[in-house]
């Protein structure tokens, strides 16, 4: 059992493979933070929780004479407002006599094994192996109660946190923040890394050292958004890539979210990770309960790789769907920027031709197949096909790439709406619209009110119509603007704080509805490309288009940011042609391609304007997806420089589970006359191992006349230790932004080795 409770000392245990947890609760009932990093068994780590009297910071009425024992101060589990705890707090309540107070102390607590799903909400899902830990708080004066949820992957080293609030009370009590988790770690100069960014500039890694005070990382846009992924890390000031705590919580909802970090007057931190309380009021009528979404927080002690890894396990295998886990991905391509809105079925068919010749295995029909779609003014809502444009309708276009050997797939953006469109005029009050106001419009669309139930049902209507009208085997769902004016006409004026969250809720259950008539559809996340890429979405769409930004120079950011939270396997990449048409660079083909491997990979073009010598590359990079796919998407995920090489090249490497073979990329992104080496130190190979590149594509150009390195030999058998410690370096890579892909393969032949 990962969770234990010693009754003496009254100790929670909670432990996975490499990490421990710790929770006391004291004389008093509070329920104290002790422990989290790597393993220290049973030790009791709270000797760590010192009382010392500090001024201006309150006791408790009943420990009065031990000035030591604040609630500002003491390392707490979950925050509360109003009871003397002055920090960010994780939870705030309104009484009906107005009081703002609110003081949790222990009630009980359950020990067992197997979580439970959470209402509503996408979580972790249970491997038959999880332990749960669930601890009720009490607030003896109002009947508040909050039972903090802790689910303990052992093996995986997760443990996810979640908090469900129940009013014990006779009276209605207006919930005005309900996070999903706080936590104090005591003593430590820590860094903050998170992910920010912009529509096509997604999840730019941002690392600052904590200041006092608060920082708040979140969204208040109705979607997690390109502007502050749900996911921050806190570190050791030293740690890098390799070395050094971390500490990773990723919020697992789709919606207004906050991360909360703040650095009090003690040195130590407190980070609140959920829901944000920014326009959110839930009421709780007698009885009632309120589920937040999970935290999934993970630790390594090996650097940020190390913590990668661990959410890239637990994402792939615990949070996806697990039908399509070990499905093989079709290389796809997608019209959108290859025709964008201008298009006939004559176009799509001929596209079709051309992507199988290629070798492409799905074509995916993006934007403008429906209602009068000729441009992003109108159309949205009325899900049916535009037969002026396709007179064939669906079922033709999927009938002809079926002959052709390939699956057939179709955007929608079902929670939005076009003012000109048949939907709104029919049903102007299925929006979220402040009833006094003209509302706010991006892109020429408004937003439909996800909080209602019969605009659920619509639509779900509208998706199973067009499911059942063609051999359809992918969607890209996406969503092309933030909310704004969020008022919905169907709920009471005292209940419009509700409204986000349930508009969150009515998408989970769209989806979820979708998932369940349809399990062999597999579901694309998108949101004017990376604006929804969370861990919400994922559990129910198992791959995300990263970003609208096919650039693969700006995808190297973009990719490595996601990459931190997010496995290779969820990360939407394709190949878009040169000069790229949201940044205007030229880059080679072989380069857009080794960076489009680094995800789900397909081609975002139109392959009627290929030349052949065009085609003929593309037909070898499907093929070489094709062989290493299975490394791509299940192996072990590595950043391979810093800051610093950054300047010059970016790499990363990807190795088998049974580190038989491994991937290595390279981009040169600032080009030198007589330039330094590019040099890797290879991660997560066998040591003992030799190792083989048997497979290079490269972009790099040969400079007239350079002479050849005379020591280099196409054989040369390296060990896995030498590659490790000793590093690899590469010839010099010349040319516009060169890359260079490596693959590298176990040998069995040890005598040849040149060590
Ligand atoms: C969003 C998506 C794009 C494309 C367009 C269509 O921006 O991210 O890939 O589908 O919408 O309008």
């Amino acid at each position: 059992m990962a969770v234990s409770f010693d009754d003496e000392r009254r100790v929670f245990f909670i432990s996975t493979q490499n990490t421990s947890y710790q929770i006391r609760i004291n004389e008093y009932g509070m329920l104290l933070h002790s422990y989290y990093g790597a393993l220290v068994g049973k030790a009791d780590m709270s000797y760590l929780i010192k009382e010392v009297d500090r001024g201006f910071s309150g006791n408790l009425y009943e420990s009065a004479d031990r000035r030591g024992l604040s609630p500002d101060t003491l390392p707490l589990e979950y925050g509360t407002y109003g009871s003397g705890d002055y920090r960010v707090s994780a939870i705030k309540t309104v009484l009906e006599n107005g009081s703002r107070t609110l003081d949790l102390r222990y009630a009980s607590h359950r020990i067992g094994h197997g979580r439970q799903a959470i209402r509503n909400l996408p979580y972790v899902r249970d491997d038959g192996r999880t332990d749960v830990l669930e601890i009720e708080l009490e607030d003896r004066i109002s009947g508040i109660r909050v039972i903090l949820i802790y689910n303990v992957f052992e093996d995986k080293d997760i443990i996810t946190r979640s908090a469900r609030i129940i009013n014990g009370s006779e009276n209605s009590v207006s919930l005005i923040k309900a996070a999903s988790m706080s936590m104090d770690i005591q003593n430590r100069h820590m860094d903050l890394i998170h992910f920010h960014g912009r529509h096509a500039m997604e999840r730019i890694t941002e690392r600052s050292a904590l200041g006092h005070g608060v920082y708040t990382v979140g969204s208040k846009r109705g979607q997690s958004s390109h502007h502050n992924n749900p996911f921050v890390i806190l570190c050791d000031r030293h740690a890098d890539e390799n070395f050094g705590d971390c500490f990773g919580f990723m919020l697992m909802y789709s919606g207004n979210h906050a991360e909360e970090i703040e650095l009090d007057q003690t040195g130590s931190v407190r980070v609140v990770s959920g829901i944000s309380s920014e326009g959110f009021e839930w009421k709780l009528g007698a009885g009632e309960s309120f589920d937040t979404p999970e935290v999934i927080m993970a630790y390594s002690g090996e650097g940020f790789n190390g913590l990668s890894h661990l959410y890239h396990r637990i994402i792939r295998e615990n949070v996806c769907p697990a039908r399509f886990r070990d499905k093989k991905r079709p290389v796809l391509i997608n019209n959108w920027e290859g025709t964008y809105f201008d298009f006939t079925e004559k176009d799509i068919l001929e596209i079709a031709d051309a992507a199988a010749d290629a070798g492409c295995g799905m074509l995916v029909l993006d934007d403008g197949w429906f209602g009068i779609r000729n441009n992003d003014k109108s159309g949205l809502g009325d899900w049916f096909v535009n037969k002026d444009k396709l007179p064939g309708g669906l079922k033709a276009i999927a009938d002809h790439t079926g002959k052709l050997g390939m699956s057939f797939g179709l955007w929608i953006e079902p929670e939005m709406i076009s003012e000109d469109s048949m939907l709104y005029r029919e049903h102007p009050e299925w929006v979220l619209k402040d009833p006094d106001r003209d509302p706010v419009v991006a892109r020429d669309q408004l937003v439909l009110n996800m909080s209602d139930h019969e605009v659920v049902d619509y639509l779900y209507g509208c998706i199973s119509g067009i499911l059942d009208s063609a051999e359809i085997s992918y969607i890209k769902w996406d969503f092309n603007r933030s909310l704004a004016n969020v008022y919905s006409s169907v709920t009471r004026a005292d209940m419009q704080g509700e409204v986000s969250h349930s508009f969150v809720l009515g998408t989970y259950e769209l989806l979820e509805r979708i998932g369940a008539a349809y399990p062999d559809v597999m579901i694309e996340g998108c949101a004017g490309g990376g604006g929804r890429f969370d861990a919400g979405m994922l559990f129910y769409c198992p791959q995300i288009w990263c970003s609208d930004n096919t650039d693969a120079i700006n995808r190297l950011i973009i990719q490595k940011g996601t990459s931190y939270g997010y496995p290779v396997c969820t990360m939407g990449s394709h190949v878009s042609i040169s000069p790229n048409h949201q940044t205007g660079r030229e880059t080679p083909l072989v380069t857009r391609a080794i960076v489009a491997m680094s995800g789900t990979f397909g081609y975002e073009l139109d392959p009627r304007k290929l030349d052949d010598n065009e085609k003929n590359e593309i037909r070898q990079q499907i093929a070489i997806y094709e062989r290493y796919c299975d490394l791509i998407c299940n192996g072990r995920y590595y950043r391979l420089t810093g800051d610093e090489d950054e300047k010059c090249y970016t790499a990363w490497e990807i190795v088998a589970g049974d580190r038989s073979e491994a991937l290595i990329s390279i981009v040169v992104t600032d080009m030198k006359g007589n330039q330094e080496l590019p040099f890797l130190k290879l991660k997560g190979l066998d040591p003992e191992a030799s190792y083989v590149i048997d497979g290079v594509m490269s972009s790099a150009y040969e400079l007239p006349g350079a002479a050849k390195d005379e020591t280099e030999h196409a054989d040369r058998v390296y060990m896995g230790k030498a590659l490790m410690h000793g590093g690899l370096t590469l010839d010099p890579l010349y040319g516009q932004y060169p890359a260079m892909q490596l693959h590298l393969k176990n040998t069995v032949a040890k005598n040849d080795v040149m060590d």
